[in-house]
C-alpha cells in the first residue's frame, strides 16, 4: 500500500521510514528510526528529488508508481549520493530507462564508484547556479559542497519556495505520519535527535554549513519549505532551525550549563561527579548533566557537547593512562571538530594518578579554542572529606566561568 503525502499541491512525499535499523551508518544509535525522504513534483514534467536507502525501496517505489498515475517519470535529481539516499537510483533506472539524471559531476563519479550504471542513461550535469525548467516550476541548483559529502548540492524551487536541502536540516527519527515540524512539538520531541544527527553526521564540516548558511540568507525571505532528506519537513518557524544549525556550526554553545563526563570503574569517579553535581546547583547553575562515559553512547556525549558550555571530563587512571572509552570520546571531539568549549578536570589514580595531566594535554594541544580551567579536583581511589575544599574551589571556578561567558 502505498504511503504518501502533498507537502505542496504538486509536490509529494514518497520516502520511507525505517524502524528495524538499529544503528545509522552502523555506529550511531537510533531508538525512534529514521526516515528517508524523497519527493516528487508533478509539472508538465515529473521530477523526482532523490531517492532512498535500499532498506526502504520497495515502500518508496510502490509511492512513486502511485503519485505518477501511469504518467512516465522525466527527470531524477540527485542532490546527495551517499548510499542512504542513493542506494534506489539502480532501480529507478531499471524502472524507469527514459529518466534524466540531474547532479554534480562527482556525484556521477560517485555513483559509477558504487557502480551504478547510469552510463547510458541522460546524465545533466549542473554546477553552481545553473537552473532548469519543468513546466510552471524553475528550480535552481546550489552547489553544498561537504554538507556532508564532497558532491552534495541542494535545489531550490524558486516557482514555489521550496528547499530540497539534502542532508542539511535533517534529524534522526521516523516520521510515523507526522511529515511536517508544526505537525509535532520540535522543540521537545525532536530537537535532540536533530542535534544528535547533526553533530555527529555533519558536525565536523561547521565551515562548510556556514558557507552554505551564508548562501542561504541571499534567498531566505523566499523560503517557504525546507525538505531535507531526513526528518520533518518545516514549513513555518525555519530562523528556529536555522538559529539552531548557525550555534551548531559555528561551534558556538546553545545553552549555559554543565556537562560532567565520568568514567568510573568502582564508583569513586561517579561520586565525586556526583557531589560536583551537587555544588554547582548549591550555587544556581542547575542546567548540570550527568552521563557515564561507560555506558552512554558516544553520539549522545557529542551532542550534548555541543549544546553546552562547560565539560567536566572525570576519569580513572587505566593502564597510566585517559580511561579508553573517555579517550574515545575526546578522540570524537576532536574527529567532529569541536572548539569553544570550557573545560574542567577531575581525575582518579590509585597509585599513579595521570588522567588529569593527559586530559589537559590532549585538550589544549589536539583540540581548537578549548580552556582548560586551573582549578582541578585530584582523587586518591576516592573522595575524603579533606577535599571538600577543591571541590568547592572547583565548583566556584566553573560557575564563575559561566557568569563570565560573554555568550
Ligand atoms: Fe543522509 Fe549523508 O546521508
Amino acid at each position: 500500500m502505498y504511503c504518501v503525502r502533498n507537502v505542496t499541491e504538486d509536490l509529494y512525499w514518497i520516502g520511507a521510514n525505517d524502524h528495524r535499523l538499529s544503528l545509522f551508518e552502523n555506529i550511531h544509535p537510533i531508538p525512534r528510526g529514521v526516515s528517508y525522504n524523497a519527493y516528487v513534483l508533478l509539472d508538465e514534467k515529473t521530477v523526482l528529488f532523490d531517492t532512498v536507502d535500499w532498506s526502504a525501496c520497495r515502500q518508496f517505489l510502490e509511492n512513486l508508481e502511485y503519485v505518477l498515475q501511469g504518467r512516465p517519470l522525466d527527470y531524477m535529481i540527485i542532490n546527495h549520493m551517499e548510499p542512504d539516499h542513493g542506494a534506489s537510483i539502480e532501480e529507478i533506472l531499471l524502472r524507469y530507462p527514459k529518466v534524466k539524471i540531474i547532479s554534480t559531476e562527482k556525484a556521477f563519479m560517485l555513483m559509477r564508484q558504487f557502480d551504478f550504471h547510469v552510463d547510458g542513461h541522460e546524465l545533466i550535469e549542473v554546477k553552481e547556479g545553473d537552473s532548469q525548467t519543468f513546466g510552471k516550476h524553475t528550480v535552481t541548483f546550489i552547489e553544498a559542497p561537504m554538507v556532508h559529502w564532497p558532491e552534495a548540492m541542494v535545489t531550490f524551487d524558486t516557482t514555489n519556495g521550496v528547499l530540497f536541502s539534502a542532508d542539511a536540516f535533517g534529524s534522526f527519527g521516523a516520521l510515523d505520519g507526522k511529515l511536517f515540524n508544526d505537525e509535532v512539538n520540535f522543540d521537545r520531541d525532536w530537537i535532540d535527535d536533530a542535534r544528535r544527527y547533526y553533530t555527529n553526521i555533519v558536525g565536523k564540516y561547521g565551515p562548510h554549513v556556514q558557507l552554505l548558511l551564508k548562501k542561504a540568507s541571499g534567498i531566505l525571505k523566499d523560503i517557504k519549505y525546507i525538505c531535507p532528506l531526513h526528518g520533518p519537513v518545516w514549513r513555518s518557524n525555519l530562523e528556529y532551525l536555522i538559529g539552531k544549525y548557525d550555534a551548531w556550526s559555528s561551534y558556538r554553545p546553545e545553552e549555559k550549563g554543565v556537562l560532567i563526563a565520568y568514567a568510573s570503574m568502582y564508583g569513586n569517579t561517579e561520586a565525586a561527579a556526583s557531589a560536583l553535581a551537587s555544588k554547582l546547583c548549591e550555587r544556581g547553575m542547575t542546567n548540570v548533566w550527568m552521563y557515564d562515559v561507560s555506558n552512554t553512547h558516544v553520539s549522545y556525549l557529542i551532542s550534548e557537547t555541543f549544546r553546552l558550555s562547560h565539560v567536566v571530563v572525570a576519569s580513572v587512571t587505566y593502564n597510566l593512562g585517559i580511561y579508553p572509552v573517555m579517550h574515545n570520546y575526546l578522540m570524537d571531539m576532536k574527529a567532529l571538530n569541536l572548539q569553544n568549549r570550557t573545560f574542567a578536570i577531575v581525575e582518579n589514580g590509585s597509585w599513579a594518578c595521570k588522567s588529569g595531566d593527559l586530559m589537559e594535554r590532549f585538550l589544549n594541544e589536539e583540540l581548537k579554542n578549548m580552556t582548560v580551567l586551573n582549578d582541578r579536583l585530584s582523587l586518591a581511589s576516592s573522595l575524603k572529606a579533606e577535599k571538600a575544599h577543591e571541590l568547592d574551589a572547583l565548583a566556584d571556578a566553573i560557575v564563575e566561568s559561566i557568569k563570565n561567558d560573554k555568550e
